[in-house]
């Protein structure tokens, strides 16, 4: 037995975790931040699934059964390779599962107009991961994918409240909604972007919903564990939160309580090393 896993790239997983803590209080989580790798938003298909692979089995060997990729590079890059290519060999009976889904599952019974604008790392703009499932689960909704290079950056370094900062994220909300005016919900596709959102909620018409995707994956993995006793029983009840960084500890749980609402304490980990 052992806790459940989340990992990101960086700082925004967390606000998945907040999430999952917050509708799952009585389950251990342990939580990896690959921040000395980060931002993955703009790495090559090959290098995010090897550092995600990295990541995953990391996170297998402390304990962990089940593993959630809160990040959405990581879910549209590595994840079906992860699921269909190492899991059968790796560790037949252990989980990994990600952020997408659950996501398009949703935004399109959110929208009223049917137009769903995305907003993601050019990774998972560029995969079309979105557009894919949308396609499968809500054929009707128009969605529109518009990649914000430039925010990951932003918020890793804490310069998102700029006024530098602030300009690049009013261009990005500019040019997504010029390609479509009738836009009335904006999916924040990346899990960094939660800490945007009330600044993007003040920015954009009143109209427009603004979506992220916390609540949404804590309700999908609240109802996975339902319909999967054999894995559920697997996952330890203490209600702990555990840290894991590759990058300088104390910056981390300095930075960490952006997102996070109670203190952080990390511990280093080294990704990379291991599994060459
Ligand atoms: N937070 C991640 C995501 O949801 C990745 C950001 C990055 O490392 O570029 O896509």
């Amino acid at each position: 037995m052992g806790p459940i896993g989340v990992f990101d790239s960086g700082y925004g997983g967390l606000t998945i975790l907040q999430d999952l803590r917050n509708k799952l209080p009585e389950y251990d989580y342990l939580y990896l931040g690959d921040n000395a790798r980060a931002p993955y938003g703009t790495r090559s298909f090959d290098v995010v699934y090897e550092f995600t692979y990295e990541a995953v089995r990391e996170l297998f060997d402390r304990g962990c059964h089940l593993v959630i990729l809160a990040c959405n590079t990581a879910s549209a890059k590595a994840l079906r390779t992860i699921q269909q290519k190492d899991l059968p060999t790796l560790a037949p009976n252990k989980r990994v599962l990600g952020v997408i889904r659950p996501s398009a599952e949703v935004i399109g019974s959110i929208t009223k107009t049917g137009h769903v604008g995305v907003l993601a790392t050019e990774g998972t703009v560029r995969s079309n991961s979105y557009f894919l499932e949308l396609q499968k689960l809500s054929p009707e909704t128009i969605i529109e994918q518009h990649a914000c290079p430039m925010w990951v950056p932003l918020i890793e370094n804490d310069r998102h409240t700029s006024e530098a900062g602030k300009m690049f994220i009013k261009e990005d909300l500019d040019q997504l909604l010029d390609k479509d005016p009738q836009i009335d919900t904006i999916l924040l596709g990346c899990t960094h972007y939660p800490i945007l959102k009330e600044f993007i909620e003040s920015y954009v018409p009143k109209n427009i919903h603004v979506v992220s995707q916390g609540a949404i994956v804590a309700e999908s993995l609240a109802d996975y564990l339902m319909r999967h006793p054999e894995i559920e029983r697997n996952c330890t009840k203490n209600s702990n939160v555990d840290f894991l960084t590759s990058e300088n500890v104390e910056i981390f749980n300095r930075k960490a309580t952006q997102f996070f609402d109670s203190p952080v304490h990390a511990s280093h980990v080294n990704l990379g090393l291991k599994f060459k």
